[in-house]
């Protein structure tokens, strides 16, 4: 029997493409990684019957590009080499085995159909599927080819059965694009970003941000909003001077206020003549009055651009997370493809058949109907980028079938499809000019004639404000009222509003309408800019620095016409009009030659930095004794928090996102440094450490950041030979250690994943019994004591010794938990969709000290009290 694979970008698409494409007679199975479903019928395929389709998905990408291990290390690799030493691709998310799982669900299918979106990204995910399945697939007879791509916009029926009905190929050169994408970012940026992270880090001591970060595409992001601080901090205000003047109507004796022609006068000698020629009449005289009809015209088709900024301006939602709420409409097949540059309807596309799902609403419903009645007008002519078409609503939806945010995205999508096709918006616009001797006036009033589209779109809504025009003809005399000279001054600018900067992002060609939302997100998160009231974005004090320090040194790294160049190379790429091999090489040199150039003019920087912040050895409170020299090293709070030690100049690294307390002054038998506990709330992990193993760990199988329940000291009544109790109930790896801090919250840890595991609430004291085991499930015996009134063992009794796991009596006051994970330092910058280039720390694989091993019953046990 013939088999075809098809594999989607995301489990829910894999499940709609399936449905539509069995007629909802698919039947569905999980798969062996527990993350992806695999739908299953019976069809034909390219004139071949009783075929077996099986459908399923990836998660994002499979692999994303990454350094060997080896070059991880910030201490020991010198960052210039990151531009030519070998670069690896690493699974994703192993957690979910994706490679193996889609391997063994290729095998005996002759066929592979890829659904993945249909963008760049997309692409590129088709070849690391391909490479995952090649090797266990059979051959197709008859030499009939054998990877196919779907090539569809929208989740809708007509759309996935004609993309299934003209399958193409996959295009090898929009993924080398991508490829080369993922690579120039990770270099240029990882390189970049640990020199100045390590450097500046290592001076100052209130930076606030856990990584100087440089990106390609951030950085000259950064610059727009950093341009325009410079602006308005460099403006100078001017003096200038206006005429005033009011009139009344010898009618009704309403007091009327002109607008000066000239607007405005810059020297105050020249405003007063002006203002003693006016001041000598008593009558103004209307010159003329004219009426003309006006528009304001329909919005041209939505592209993501659009989307972002509306939202950005009109919802007050960030790019990010509207472009999160777009991807699940799309996802449950209400709007169309949410990426796309395209502004220009496809000729084939039925815009009165979409307009028709509307005609119900409660919401626009009367507008549809009449537009149908009437007949649409033909859409404004918009760019075709030849990508996916514009973003439309795809299927009728009420409020109560989304959630708040998700109904103000789909009503936006939607309002701005019925007005692309809707009227122009009509109005009379009247100027009514007068004169006063020689200087001329006038007053303006606007009166809506047809709203047309902005009945939709009612933030675009006409200003009225035609009532405040009399009614005068051509001649009358007006009486001066009031004549004034009034002082004012120029103003600067504003800041860029999220919006503004999306524009000028698109304009200069910086990111894609992928990467858009990514970018903004990173200069906000690094704490570069905050955003302020009305979306704008303020840059901080770092953020300036770094731009003036870039500035300084070498403008090309702010600058946007680097990257639009690289963008176009990339381009280029993608429509094989250039080599892979040779932009990249081309691109890192240029990099490599401005990297050296930056490293040996840091100090242009650096000045910078001295202005603004201040030296480790200015910041800070003394907190805890050093053990090599018995003085006090200061606690540095910003971020990334650090002890350190102003005698022997040495910086200590600390949990960050942790509450950080001394632990009873007691020290490390190893080194003699105070011993710190870290709390992250009552739901956080928690465990004491030694700051000094913390960044130097004594023995072969800890790891930097492990704390002393990883510690395998044979004797230290802190390691985890005293206070480990068993090995964890979730992971592999992991010993569940008892936080001898954790008073009178007692709870255990597992020192390698995020476990918690609450017991004995109140107790005066939890020990772990040293060379006591449960002969059961051979866990380490415990020993609680409670104080008289508090005890919430059997009978009230104050003290009890047994095994958690086993004795019922201790076991019915234990309950597990997760902790709220804390934050690792992450390497690098994100690139684009979710998968590619987002830090993970590896979890050590220190191997454990001889403790219990919970039988697989015991935990089920355990589980019955779980909350
Ligand atoms: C005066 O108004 C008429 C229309 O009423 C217009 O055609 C003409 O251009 C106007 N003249 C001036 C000087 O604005
Ligand atoms: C709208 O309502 C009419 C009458 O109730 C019904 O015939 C029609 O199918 C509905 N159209 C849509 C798109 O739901
Ligand atoms: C891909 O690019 C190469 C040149 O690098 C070109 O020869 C080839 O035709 C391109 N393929 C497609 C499908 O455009
Ligand atoms: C900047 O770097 C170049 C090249 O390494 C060097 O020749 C020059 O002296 C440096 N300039 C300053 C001001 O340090």
């Amino acid at each position: 029997m013939v088999g075809v694979l098809m594999v989607a970008e995301k489990p829910s698409l894999a499940l709609s493409i399936a449905q539509i494409l069995s007629n909802h007679k698919c039947v569905s199975r999980k798969g062996f990684n527990g993350a992806c479903s695999v739908h299953e019928w019976t069809g034909s395929f390219q004139g071949l019957q009783g075929v077996k389709f099986k459908m399923t998905s990836v998660c994002g990408h499979v692999n994303t590009l990454d350094f060997p291990s080896k070059y991880n290390n910030w201490d020991r690799v010198d960052p210039s080499e990151l531009f030519y030493c070998s670069t690896e691709k690493k699974e994703a998310t192993p957690k979910l085995k994706m490679p193996a799982f889609l391997a063994a669900e290729a095998k005996h299918n002759e066929f592979l159909v890829l659904w993945l979106d249909c963008d760049k990204e997309g692409e590129n995910i088709c070849f690391e599927v391909m490479n995952c399945v090649l090797d266990s697939m059979k051959r197709p007879q008859g030499g009939m080819r054998q990877f196919h791509r779907a090539k569809f916009s929208s989740i809708t029926d007509k759309d996935i059965k004609l993309a299934m009905n003209t399958l193409v190929e996959p295009d090898e050169n929009q993924s080398k694009s991508v490829d080369a994408r993922q690579e120039l970012d990770l270099r240029i940026g990882c390189a970049f970003t640990r020199f100045q992270t390590k450097f500046f880090q290592g001076k100052y001591g209130d930076l606030d941000s856990s990584l100087i970060s440089y990106g390609p595409c951030q950085t000259p992001t950064l610059g727009f909003c950093v341009g325009r601080h410079d602006i308005i901090q460099t403006f100078k205000p001017e003096t200038y001077w206006t005429i005033a003047v009011k009139v009344k109507t010898e009618l009704s004796g309403r007091q009327l206020v002109l607008d000066w022609d000239r607007q405005r006068c810059f020297d105050k000698e020249v405003a007063q003549l002006f203002l003693s020629d006016v001041k000598s009449h008593k009558y103004a005289t209307v010159t003329n009055i004219s009426s003309k009809e006006k528009a304001k015209e329909r919005p041209i088709a939505l592209n993501t651009v659009e989307l972002m900024r509306v939202a950005s301006s009109g919802l007050g939602m960030g790019p990010h997370h509207a472009m999160q709420i777009a991807e699940k409409l799309y996802i449950q097949g209400f709007i169309s493809y949410p990426r796309t540059e395209s502004t220009h309807y496809s000729e084939n596309f039925d815009l009165k058949d979409a307009l028709r799902q509307h005609q119900n609403s409660s919401d626009w419903g009367a507008e549809v109907r009449e537009l149908l009645s009437q007949g649409i007008n033909k859409p404004k002519k918009g760019h075709d980028a030849g990508d996916h078409p514009p973003i439309t609503p795809m299927r009728a939806a009420s409020r109560d079938q989304l959630d708040g945010d998700s109904w103000r995205v789909y009503d936006y999508v939607v309002r701005h499809f019925i007005a692309s096709l809707s009227r122009n918006c009509k109005y009379l616009s009247t100027v009514i000019t007068i004169a006063i001797g020689d200087e001329s006036f006038s007053m303006t009033g606007k009166k809506t004639i047809d709203p047309g589209f902005t009945a939709l779109m009612t933030w675009q809504t006409l200003l009225e404000d035609d009532e405040n025009l009399p009614t005068v003809n051509k001649g009358d005399q007006l009486m001066i009222d009031d004549v004034r000279l009034l002082e004012k001054q120029t103003s600067p600018p504003d800041y860029l509003t999220e919006s503004d900067l999306i524009t000028l992002m698109e304009k200069h060609g910086i990111g894609t309408d992928a990467s858009i939302p990514v970018h903004i997100n990173n200069i906000c998160q690094r704490n570069y800019v905050t955003i302020g009231a009305g979306r704008k974005l303020i840059p901080t004090t770092l953020g300036i620095v770094l731009v003036h320090g870039y500035l300084k040194i070498d403008p090309d790294l702010v600058h946007p016409q680097m990257r639009s160049a690289v963008e176009e190379q990339l381009d280029l790429i993608a429509h094989g009009r250039a080599n892979f091999k040779s932009v990249l090489k081309h691109t890192l040199e240029i990099f490599k030659l401005k990297f050296q150039y930056f490293v040996s003019n840091i100090s242009g920087m650096d000045q910078l930095f001295e202005v603004s912040f201040s030296t480790l050895a200015e910041s800070g409170r003394p907190f805890s004794r050093c053990g090599k020299c018995r003085r006090f090293m200061k606690y540095v709070m910003a971020k990334p928090s650090r002890l350190y030690c102003n005698t022997c100049d040495e910086t200590l690294n600390l949990p960050q996102n942790g509450n950080i307390k001394l632990y009873q002054e007691l020290k490390c038998p190893l080194d003699d440094f105070e011993i710190l506990y870290v709390t992250a709330g009552g739901s956080g992990k928690s465990y004491v450490f030694c700051p000094y193993c913390y960044n130097n760990p004594p023995f072969r199988e800890m790891r930097k950041d492990m704390g002393c329940n990883s510690c395998t000291h044979p004797t230290c009544t802190h390691g985890q030979n005293s206070n480990g109790v068993s090995q964890c109930v979730e992971c592999e790896e992991g010993i569940l250690v008892l936080d001898a801090a954790s008073i009178p919250k007692w709870k255990l840890g597992c020192n390698r994943c995020d476990v918690i595991i609450r017991l004995f609430n109140d107790a005066a004291k939890v020990s772990v019994l040293d060379e006591k085991n449960c002969s059961e499930c051979d866990a380490q015996i415990m020993k609680v004591e409670y104080k008289e009134g508090k005890s919430k063992l059997e009978e009230g009794e104050l003290t009890a010794e047994g095994c958690i796991y086993c004795d019922e009596s201790l076991s019915r006051l234990v309950e597990k938990h997760h902790a709220v994970l804390m934050r690792r330092r992450p390497n690098r910058q994100g690139t684009g969709r979710g998968g590619a280039g987002r830090g993970r720390g590896k979890p050590g694989r220190g191997r454990g000290g001889k403790r219990g091993k919970v039988p697989k019953d015991k935990m089920a046990q355990l589980a019955a009290y779980f909350v």
